[in-house]
């Protein structure tokens, strides 16, 4: 008997379009969501000094390093969110194994069904599957600039309903939700008890003086709110795979029964890794956002210069902007065709949700000279069609 689990989960279709451009050589990609940079130096000594001092080469606790969950305790302290290191901070691999470990701990028979604002990150709706639920979509506005819609949102609520996740800033719209709607998801969550994940991988990168407001920071939610963070994006550290969530601490007794199971702990070197960021690495995080607003502008000047083909909303935060394909409806096409004709890789909107057929992601996170080149190549392949 094959395998039956698995049959309608999918394999993200951001990392398939990798893994086409790979085999272009002169290819220039704008697809996956990693920055250009390297991992700062600060980070990769701590690092190599735990590596010298042979500290790597065991098992930390299941919860993570103490040191590490006591770093986060105090950095999380500044923003405004106060959780006991001992019982209410989990150290993960990466966030996304963060987010689907709480999934997992969060859908039952009862309740399975898991609302996604969407467009959202493509392995959301993979994760809601992995843990056994019904990713339930819930439409963005583009007109109202990728707001949340809340007659639409209360419409999908009832009483199977086990979590709603989401990031903020969003990733691919680049949207930051304001405090006024968290709290009426808040309110909403209470009312109808569901949990309420929430991903701030982006929220290092906001621009334009925006406000930012985590429900993480509001007592009364912590046994609703399972909040998500990752030294991915903030720190150029997709690779180490190192994150954490925090959450009230009988929540976290029972994701950590997921996470001791499927990883034991996360990796101790990127542990170590990550004391490192937290403890040196802000000078360079205030250097990578200053550059992604250079880079945001830049992408943004492009894209105007092509407003007969793409039309798009200016991007808050996060490090990616998604066009509105004007000329095409259908975006794998489109994307397979640019990819083959014009050797520019990104990723096609339909896989961040239905409503996401008919744009692109775009991201805006690599370097000037590739944004150019790439936005070169992207213009005379649209006027080469017309
Ligand atoms: C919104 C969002 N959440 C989570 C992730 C997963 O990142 P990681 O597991 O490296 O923290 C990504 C990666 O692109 C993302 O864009």
């Amino acid at each position: 008997m094959p395998f039956q689990r698995t049959k309608n989960i999918n394999l993200s279709p951001i990392k398939a379009i990798e893994l086409k451009a790979s085999g272009i050589p002169d290819v220039i990609s704008l697809a996956q969501g990693i920055p250009s940079f390297d991992t700062p130096e600060v980070i990769k000594k701590a690092a190599a000094k735990a590596l010298s001092r042979g500290d790597v080469a065991k098992y930390s606790l299941t919860l993570g390093l103490p040191e590490l969950r006591e770093t986060v305790e105090e950095k999380i302290a500044k923003e405004g969110m106060f959780y006991d290191f001992e019982k209410e901070i989990l150290v993960t691999v990466g966030s996304i194994e963060a987010i689907t470990a709480s999934l997992v701990s969060a859908v039952n028979k009862e309740k399975d069904e898991v609302l996604l604002l969407s467009p959202c990150y493509t392995s959301y709706q993979e994760a809601v599957k992995v843990a056994g639920g019904k990713p339930v979509f819930v439409e963005l506005d583009e007109n109202k600039n990728w707001q949340i819609n809340f007659q639409k949102l209360e419409e999908k609520i009832n009483s199977k309903t086990a979590a709603i996740l989401f990031a903020n800033p969003n990733n691919p719209t680049g949207t930051i939700f304001p405090k006024n709607d968290l709290l009426k998801i808040a309110d909403l969550a209470l009312k109808n008890d569901f949990f309420i994940i929430l991903d701030e991988v982006y929220k290092d990168f906001i621009y334009d003086d925006i406000d930012f407001f985590t429900l993480a920071s509001k007592p009364e939610l912590r046994k609703k709110v399972i909040r998500a963070f990752s030294f991915s994006k903030a720190y150029a550290m997709t690779g180490w795979r190192i994150g954490f969530l925090h959450t009230d601490e009988d929540n976290v007794r029972e994701i950590v029964k997921v996470h001791d199971t499927m990883v034991t702990c996360a990796p101790v070197i990127s542990q170590y890794a990550a004391i490192g960021a937290f403890d040196f690495a802000d000078k360079e995080i205030e250097e990578f956002k200053k550059q992604f607003v250079v880079r945001r502008d830049l992408a943004c000047r492009h894209l105007d210069k092509l407003s007969e083909f793409l039309s798009y909303k200016k991007p808050s935060g996060s490090y990616f902007v998604f066009p509105k394909l004007l000329k095409e409806d259908d975006s794998w096409k489109f994307t397979l065709d640019l990819l083959e004709k014009a050797h520019v890789a990104v990723v096609p909107g339909v896989a961040f949700g239905p409503n996401g057929e008919g744009y692109i992601r775009i991201n805006f996170g690599r370097d000037e000279k590739d944004i150019n080149e790439a936005f070169k190549r992207i213009g005379k392949y649209l006027k080469g069609k017309k």
